[in-house]
C-alpha cells in the first residue's frame, strides 16, 4: 500500500488527476472504475474542467441502488450524469441496473462484462463501517456482484443525501470485493473525521471481514489518499 498524505479534498483531487493523465498519455488506461460519493466530486471536476479526453476509455461503475429509476436524483447512474457523463464523452459507460427485473442476472450479467473488461484502474470511495463500494462488513472476499443489504449504518449515512422524500432502498447491486480486487490499480480517497476509523483500521494492517476496507491490502498497486493526520 501507497500512503499518500494531502492537506485537503482538492489537493487529493489534484493527486489523482496526475495519475489519471499519466495513465491515459501512457496508453495504459483503457478501463476505468469509477465510484461515486461525495468524496469524487472535486475528482470529477477537476476532470470536467480540464482536457482530459476519455473517448476512448470505457467505464464501470461499482454500484447502484435497487428500484430507483436513473433519471431519480437518488440515483448513482444521476449521480454520474450530473458530475461527468454529461461534460465529458466515454467510449462507453456501464452502470448495474437497480430496475432489471432479474436482479441476480443483471448481477452474473454484469461480472461477465467485467470479467471481458480488465479494469485498469479502479477508484473508491470508503463507508463509516469500511464498507467498499456496497460491499459491507462480513461480505465474502470471494464475492463477486451481487445484490448486497445495507446495513442501518449506511442507510443512515446515505439517506441523508436522499431527495423528493424518497424512501432509501435497503438494497443495492454492487460490484464484490474479488470483482474489485481483479483491477490492475486501486485508488482510495478519504476525506474527514468520519472516515478515520477506517483508515486506522486498514493501517492496523490486519485482514479481517469486519472491515471490508482492509482486504485491499492485500493488492499489489494499492494507493490510499486522505488528509488525515494518522
Ligand atoms: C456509498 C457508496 C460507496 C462510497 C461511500 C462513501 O455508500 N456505495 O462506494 O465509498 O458511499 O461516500 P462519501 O464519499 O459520500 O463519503
Amino acid at each position: 500500500m501507497q500512503l499518500i498524505k494531502v492537506e485537503n479534498p482538492e489537493q487529493g483531487a489534484e493527486r489523482v488527476f496526475e495519475i489519471i493523465r499519466e495513465e491515459l498519455e501512457n496508453g495504459r488506461l483503457n478501463v476505468l472504475g469509477l465510484a461515486t460519493g461525495s468524496t469524487m466530486i472535486p475528482v470529477y471536476k477537476m476532470w470536467t474542467d480540464s482536457d482530459l479526453d476519455f473517448s476512448n476509455v470505457t467505464s464501470f461503475n461499482l454500484d447502484e441502488y435497487v428500484g430507483i429509476a436513473a433519471d431519480s436524483p437518488n440515483s448513482y447512474a444521476y449521480f454520474m450524469k450530473d458530475h461527468l457523463f454529461n461534460k465529458k464523452k466515454f467510449k462507453e459507460t456501464n452502470i448495474p441496473d437497480g430496475m432489471a427485473a432479474d436482479l441476480d442476472a443483471e448481477c452474473r450479467a454484469y461480472e461477465e462484462l467485467l470479467v471481458k473488461h480488465p479494469l485498469d484502474i479502479q477508484l473508491l470511495g470508503v463507508g463509516e463501517n469500511g464498507h467498499i463500494a456496497f460491499n459491507e462488513p462480513g461480505t465474502s472476499f470471494e464475492s463477486v456482484t451481487h445484490v448486497a443489504h445495507l446495513t442501518e449504518s449506511t442507510l443512515g449515512v446515505n439517506s441523508q443525501y436522499f431527495e423528493n422524500d424518497e424512501k432509501i432502498p435497503e438494497t443495492a447491486l454492487t460490484m464484490g470485493i474479488m470483482s474489485i480486487m481483479r483491477a490492475k490499480k486501486l485508488i482510495l480517497l478519504a476525506f474527514g473525521e468520519k472516515k478515520r476509523d477506517a483508515i486506522a483500521k486498514l493501517l492496523e494492517g490486519e485482514v479481517t471481514l469486519e472491515w471490508p476496507i482492509t482486504n485491499l491490502l492485500k493488492h499489489e498497486d494499492f494507493i490510499v489518499i486522505t488528509d488525515l493526520e494518522l
